[in-house]
C-alpha cells in the first residue's frame, strides 16, 4: 500500500474504491440470480407436471378442489410478491447503495530532507516514505467521525519546493451510502485533517506532529474530485507522464496527439525548488465544446484540484501564449476525443520573479516609458507582487499611467478580482475594459504596489507612463473624461462617445436643431432617417462617402457613408451593395393571429404575443426550467446575457436547452441542445458591465421552421434609435416583481429608450455598454426571467426589427422612474461577428 501503482495492482484486502464498486455490481447479479433461481424452480415443477400425462386428469381434478385452489393462489401471489420485491430491490434500493467519493489533497511535511529518489514512484525510498505518510493519513481518518466510510489514501507524488521539507500529493477514497453522501463533504474532510494537525501542535509554529509526522497546517488543501479524475490520473490512465525541467531556461517540448478513440491524459511537470514553470502553448487543435468533450485544464499542483486551477482551454488556440505557475509544479489534464486533435508547446523552469521588483523611474517631461505586469507577456499567475517607484523632476508634475484595456477604480466592498493596487497607501482594484484609460497620480514621487488577485491566470497588462502637470492634467481646450483621457472641448456633447465611457456625452442639454445656421448640424440629427429640419438639409447627401468614425455606417469595402441606419433598410446605399446583403432577418412571420386576446394577461404592463410575432425569441431552459431569454442570430447562434451563465453549473452547456419558435411554454417548434457558451471576457458580475454571451447550438435549426423561427437583425455600430422607432421587450418573465407564477404565453411590452443622462440620474452606475428603456410611470418593463431576451426596435414605416438591447438588470421591476437596463448591442457588433462568422 502507499503508492498509486501498488494500490492499483492490489487485488484484495483493503482494495481501492473501484473494486468496491465492482463488488457492488456483483451483488446486483447475485440478487438477479436469486430471482432466476425461483423462476427456474417454478418452471421445472411446471415441466414435471407436463411430463405426466397419465395422472393429468386426476391432477386437474385434484387441483381444482377448493382448498387446493386457495393454496395455489396463495403460492402464486407469494411468488409474484417475491419477484416484485426482488425487482424493486434491484432497481430502487441498489441505486441507493454505496458510491465512491474521492478527494485530492496536498500538505507539506516539514523538517524532512527531500531526496531526488522521491521523484520516482518506483523507488524504494518513495515507497517507504509514502507508506509512512499513508499510514498517518489513514490513522487520522480511521479514528474520525467518518471512519466507517473511509476506504484508503494513496500517496501520488512527493516533491520539494522552496519552503523546504516534502510536499505530499495524495488521493483519498470514501465509500458512502448515497443517503449519507453529505457526511464526507470537502470541508468536513479537510476540517478532520486540520483538527488532527492542530491538536498535535506543540508550540506556536504551524507544524503539528501528527503521529510523529511534522505536517504544516498552512499547507493543507483538500478538494473533492470526480471519479473520472481519480481513475484517469492513476496507473490505469491511457497516458500519464512526469516531466522534469532541471536546468532553468532549458525548454522541454511537449506535444500531445489524440490517438484513435481519443485520450485522457495527465502530464505532471516539475522543476527545481525556487523556480516556477512557464508553459507555452503554440497550438491547440480541438473541437470547441466548453471543455465537455475536448479541453485542457492546467493546475497549479500535481493533482487536479479545483482550488488550484490555473487556466482552462476549451477553445482552439492558434497564436501562441504562455502561462506561469506559482511554484515548481504544474499539472496538465488533457481530454481529447477522436479526430485530429493535438497540443503543441513546451515548458521551462524560470526564476521566480523577485517578489519585490522595485523600479525607480526618473521621468523627464515628454518622455514615455512602459511598465509591465509580472512575467509579461505571460498570463498573470494567481500570486505575484511588484512595486514601482516613480520620480518626476518637479513637485508640480505627477505620474500618468495609460493602460490599453485596464482600469483602476477605488476599492469597493467586494474584493479586487483582477488586481490589487496600492498607490501611496490608497487601495484600488483593477479590471479589464474594452478601451484605453489613464490613471493619474498627483504626486511627484509615488510608490505603486501591485498584487495579483485573480483566482486563475489573468490577462497580462502594460501601461505607458509619463509625467503630467498636476494643476492642469489636460492640454488647453481639452476636457478631462472619467476614463482619464483628454478630449478636445469641441467634442463634448457631439453625440460621439469620445471618452469611451460617455462622460463627454452626459449632462448635455438637448441639442438644438441648428437647421439654417452657419454652425454644423448636431450629428444626432444628421442622416438619422428622419426629417428633423423642415428644409430637409439633415437628410441630404447621406450616401456620399465620408471619413469613417464610430457613428458612420461602414460598407464592406471599408468606405463610410453618413446614413446611420443603412443596414437592411431596403435601399442600396453602399456602392458594393453590402448594406443590403445578409438581410434575411428581423421580419415577423405573417401568421394568422391566435391565442388569447391581447391586453388581459399583463406582465409588468405587457400583452400576449401572437404566434410568429417574435420569431427570434428563444426561451432558455436550465435543467428543464425557464431561466432566461435569448435571440436567434443565425441558424446556429443565439445571443443572451452573460449573467445567465455566470455561476459554475450555469456555465455548463449540457444543462441548457433552447426552445425555438414558441408562443406558449411547452409548445416549442424546436428544442435545441447547446454546444458552447461564449461569455464576454470583460463581463463583470458586480456591475453587470459587458453583460452579453453567445450560445452555439449543437445542430442548426432546420430551415423548415422558418418563418416561425428567424434571426433578428444585428445593428451595425452606427445604428441610431430615434423617438419614432418602436421598441418592444419580450419574454416569459414575471409579470410583477413579487409574482410567483410565470406567464405561459410570450409577453410583449412597448418601451421607449431613455437618455443615458436620465438613466444615470435615476440608477447611478450605468456604463456606456448599457442602455435604458421604459416608461416614466414604470408600468411597462422587463422582469426576472426575461434576462437575456430581446429589446427589438423597428424603424418607422414597418422596417426590419433590430436587436437593440438585451435584458440585463433593473431596480425591482416596473417601478416609476426606474427604467430597465439592457446591454447596448451595437457596442458589441464586431465582438459578435468575431465569434459567429
Ligand atoms: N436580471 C433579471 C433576470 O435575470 C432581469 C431584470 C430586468 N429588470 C427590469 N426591471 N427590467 O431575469
Amino acid at each position: 500500500m502507499g503508492t498509486e501503482r501498488e494500490a492499483n495492482e492490489k487485488a484484495s484486502g483493503e482494495g481501492d474504491a473501484s473494486q468496491l464498486e465492482a463488488a457492488s455490481i456483483a451483488d446486483v447479479s447475485v440478487e438477479v440470480a436469486t430471482v432466476d433461481h425461483t423462476l427456474h424452480k417454478i418452471c421445472r415443477k411446471y415441466r414435471k407436471t407436463r411430463r405426466k400425462p397419465k395422472g393429468l386428469k386426476r391432477l386437474q381434478a385434484h387441483l381444482l378442489s377448493i382448498p387446493h385452489l386457495a393454496v395455489i393462489i396463495t403460492a402464486v401471489v407469494f411468488v409474484v410478491v417475491v419477484i416484485m420485491w426482488s425487482l424493486l430491490w434491484v432497481f430502487l434500493f441498489r441505486r441507493e447503495s454505496n458510491s465512491g467519493v474521492y478527494f485530492a489533497g496536498m500538505f507539506r511535511v516539514a523538517n524532512v530532507e527531500f531526496i531526488p529518489e522521491y521523484r520516482q514512484a518506483e523507488s524504494r525510498e518513495f515507497v517507504s516514505m509514502a507508506s509512512k505518510i499513508q499510514h498517518v493519513v489513514s490513522n487520522v481518518f480511521k479514528v474520525s467521525s467518518v471512519a466507517r466510510l473511509y476506504k484508503q489514501a494513496i500517496i501520488s507524488d512527493l516533491s520539494n519546493n522552496d519552503k523546504g521539507g516534502v510536499l505530499v500529493h495524495f488521493w483519498m477514497a470514501f465509500v458512502v451510502p448515497q443517503l449519507r453522501s453529505q457526511s464526507v463533504c470537502e470541508e468536513c474532510v479537510e476540517a478532520i485533517f486540520r483538527d488532527s494537525v492542530h491538536s498535535s501542535m506543540m508550540n506556536r509554529s504551524s507544524v503539528g506532529y501528527l503521529l510523529g509526522l511534522p505536517v504544516d497546517m498552512d499547507s493543507i488543501l483538500i478538494n473533492a474530485v470526480e471519479r473520472w479524475d481519480y481513475s484517469s490520473s492513476g496507473a490505469g490512465s491511457q497516458c500519464a507522464g512526469k516531466l522534469y525541467a532541471s536546468l532553468p531556461g532549458l525548454s522541454v517540448p511537449l506535444n500531445v496527439f489524440s490517438p484513435w478513440g481519443g485520450v485522457s491524459c495527465h502530464v505532471k511537470l516539475t522543476s527545481a525548488p525556487g523556480s516556477v514553470i512557464r508553459l507555452t502553448v503554440t497550438s491547440f487543435v480541438i473541437e470547441p465544446s466548453d471543455c465537455v468533450s475536448d479541453g485542457l485544464s492546467v493546475y497549479d499542483a500535481l493533482l487536479p484540484m479545483r482550488g488550484r486551477i490555473l487556466h482552462r482551454m476549451c477553445e482552439p488556440v492558434s497564436s501562441s501564449f504562455s502561462l506561469v505557475s506559482t511554484s515548481n509544479v504544474m499539472l496538465l489534464s488533457f481530454r481529447l476525443t477522436d479526430g485530429n486533435k493535438s497540443f503543441r508547446g513546451h515548458f521551462e523552469a524560470i526564476a521566480e520573479e523577485v517578489s519585490m521588483s522595485q523600479i525607480e523611474t526618473h521621468i523627464e517631461p515628454d518622455i514615455i516609458g512602459q511598465i509591465y505586469s509580472p512575467f509579461h507577456p505571460s498570463l498573470l499567475p494567481p500570486q505575484c507582487f511588484c512595486t514601482w517607484k516613480f520620480e518626476t523632476p518637479s513637485s508640480a508634475l505627477g505620474v500618468a499611467l495609460q493602460f490599453e484595456n485596464y482600469v483602476l477604480k477605488p476599492k469597493e466592498v467586494n474584493g479586487c478580482e483582477h488586481g490589487w493596487w496600492k498607490v501611496n497607501e490608497i487601495i484600488f482594484c483593477g479590471s479589464y475594459v474594452g478601451h484605453h484609460t489613464v490613471f493619474r497620480i498627483a504626486d511627484h514621487s509615488p510608490e505603486v504596489e501591485f498584487r495579483c488577485s485573480s483566482r486563475i491566470s489573468a490577462q497580462p497588462f502594460q501601461a505607458s507612463y509619463s509625467s503630467y502637470n498636476i494643476s492642469q492634467p489636460c492640454p488647453e481646450n481639452h476636457f478631462l473624461c472619467s476614463t482619464g483621457l483628454c478630449v478636445e472641448k469641441s467634442r463634448r456633447c457631439d453625440g460621439l462617445d469620445d471618452c469611451q465611457d460617455e462622460s463627454d456625452e452626459v449632462f448635455c442639454s438637448r441639442p438644438t436643431k441648428n437647421c439654417g445656421g452657419n454652425s454644423p448640424l448636431h450629428p444626432m440629427f444628421v442622416c438619422n432617417g428622419e426629417t428633423d429640419c423642415t428644409n430637409g438639409i439633415d437628410e441630404i447627401n447621406c450616401t456620399q462617402e465620408t471619413p469613417c468614425s464610430a457613428i458612420r455606417y461602414q460598407c464592406n469595402s471599408g468606405s463610410c457613408i453618413l446614413k446611420k441606419n443603412a443596414k437592411c433598410d431596403g435601399i442600396l446605399d453602399c456602392q458594393d451593395h453590402s448594406d443590403e446583403a445578409d438581410c434575411a432577418c428581423g421580419r415577423p412571420s405573417s401568421v394568422k393571429k391566435t391565442g388569447s386576446p391581447p391586453g388581459r394577461e399583463r406582465i409588468v404592463g405587457g400583452d400576449n404575443s401572437v404566434e410568429g410575432e417574435w420569431p427570434w425569441q428563444v426561451s432558455l431552459h436550465f435543467s428543464g426550467n425557464l431561466y432566461c431569454g435569448a435571440s436567434v442570430l443565425s441558424s446556429d447562434w443565439l445571443v443572451s446575457a452573460a449573467h445567465c451563465f455566470s455561476k459554475e453549473r450555469l456555465s455548463d452547456p449540457r444543462y441548457w436547452s433552447a426552445h425555438l419558435g414558441m408562443l406558449t411554454q411547452g409548445s416549442a417548434k424546436h428544442v435545441a441542445e447547446i454546444q458552447r457558451i461564449v461569455v464576454h471576457e470583460y463581463y463583470n458580475e458586480y456591475t453587470f458591465d459587458y453583460d452579453i454571451a453567445l450560445l452555439q447550438l449543437k445542430k442548426p435549426w432546420p430551415p423548415s421552421l422558418s418563418p416561425l423561427v428567424q434571426p433578428v437583425c444585428l445593428p451595425p455600430s452606427s445604428h441610431a434609435v430615434t423617438d419614432s422607432h418602436r421598441c418592444v421587450v419580450t419574454g416569459w418573465g414575471y409579470r410583477h416583481e413579487d409574482d410567483k407564477v410565470l406567464p405561459s404565453v410570450l409577453q410583449k411590452a412597448d418601451v421607449s429608450i431613455v437618455s443615458q443622462t436620465d438613466c444615470k440620474k435615476s440608477l447611478g452606475p450605468v456604463s456606456s455598454r448599457m442602455l435604458c428603456a421604459g416608461v416614466p410611470s414604470g408600468e411597462r418593463d422587463a422582469c426576472r426571467g426575461d434576462s437575456g431576451g430581446p429589446l427589438a426596435c423597428q424603424a418607422p414605416g414597418g422596417g426590419r426589427w433590430f436587436l437593440i438591447g438585451i435584458v440585463s438588470w433593473g431596480s425591482g421591476c416596473g417601478r416609476p422612474n426606474l427604467p430597465g437596463v439592457y446591454t447596448r448591442v451595437n457596442k458589441f457588433t464586431s465582438w459578435i461577428y468575431s465569434h459567429i462568422s
